[in-house]
């Protein structure tokens, strides 16, 4: 038995997605225009798809499990259920409007919203009570306004660039989004026993991610000091260095405070700091 999982075939998800069961230690081969592959070193098939069909599918059950934008999942409302976020992928669905136009609060009403996010775009303008027309338009959705089909456009941001390039500006935020694991509602015991092996490995490489390895040297009048700068997983590692009266510290840093504790540990008479990346995590 193999579990089936649902990938987006090319766009913004895709390298990352691969990159990561990569990391995973899975490896899967994705030749030219091939819908499927079979990885090598662990049971699962991935399905190269458009991630505006992975939740149908997953629905479905033609996958056991996807990776696509949250954005999707929440404008398609099919029957799945959101497992874990993923880290990548991060964007926004926005309002945008050309550059010179002069906004605010009134501006939406009575205008004609391009977007492929009918559903979002639609539930947001309910929730503020914004009485506008809504254009569905499947592709190229910001140029719309440049040639006359809309007065503004509801699409995903990223960088930031899209906008940019096509005269627009972001006014309003309708949702944050990232990559997301979704699984189908039902899954038999041998195929969630697969997706717990596979979270696993998942949550070990994020840990990893967010964690440097860190080695330092420091007399051992500094290591009271030292000690309370670094959590570590448990305590750190201290080993005796050959010169009298200092020690080797080993320990574990959070990317998230990293700088900072660097500094705190070099005030705190650290010297020799090497930083190391974690390959895998499991705490
Ligand atoms: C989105 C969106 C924009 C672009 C914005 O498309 O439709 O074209 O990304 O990114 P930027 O702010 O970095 O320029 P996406 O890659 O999701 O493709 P899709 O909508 O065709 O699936
Ligand atoms: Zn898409």
């Amino acid at each position: 038995m193999r579990l089936k999982l649902a990938i987006q075939k090319t766009g913004r998800l895709h390298a990352d997605s691969m990159e990561l069961l990569n990391h995973c230690g899975i490896e899967v081969k994705n030749g030219h225009n091939q819908l499927m592959s079979v990885a090598q070193d662990f049971p699962l098939e991935v399905y190269f798809l458009r991630d505006d069909d992975i939740p149908q599918y997953v629905q479905d059950g033609v996958a056991d499990i996807g990776i696509v934008g949250e954005n999707i999942v929440y404008e398609k409302c099919k029957e799945v259920e959101m497992v874990e976020t993923l880290g990548f992928g991060k964007c926004r669905l926005s309002i945008a409007v050309p550059r010179n136009e002069e906004y605010n609060s009134g501006f939406l009403k009575g205008k004609r919203i391009a977007t492929s996010y009918p559903f979002l775009c639609s539930q947001y303008l309910k929730k503020n009570g914004i009485d506008a027309e809504i254009h569905e338009i499947s592709g190229s959705v910001e140029i719309a306004p440049g040639i006359g089909l809309a007065d503004a456009i509801c699409d995903l941001v990223s960088s930031g660039s899209t906008l940019l390039i096509n005269g627009l500006k972001e006014v309003e935020t309708v949702l944050e989004s990232e990559a997301v694991l979704i699984k189908k509602t039902s899954l038999d015991t041998e195929q969630l026993e697969l997706l717990n092996r596979l979270l696993f490995r998942i949550s070990a490489v994020r840990t990893a991610r967010n964690n440097k390895y860190v080695l330092l040297n420091a007399p051992n009048e500094a290591l009271p000091k030292i000690f309370e700068l670094l959590p570590g997983m448990k305590s750190p590692t201290v080993l005796p260095l050959a010169e009298e009266g200092w020690s080797s510290v080993h320990s574990v840093l959070n990317e998230v405070e990293f700088w900072e504790k660097i500094e705190a540990l070099k005030n705190a008479g650290a010297q020799g700091i090497l930083v190391v990346p974690i390959e895998k995590m499991i705490v």
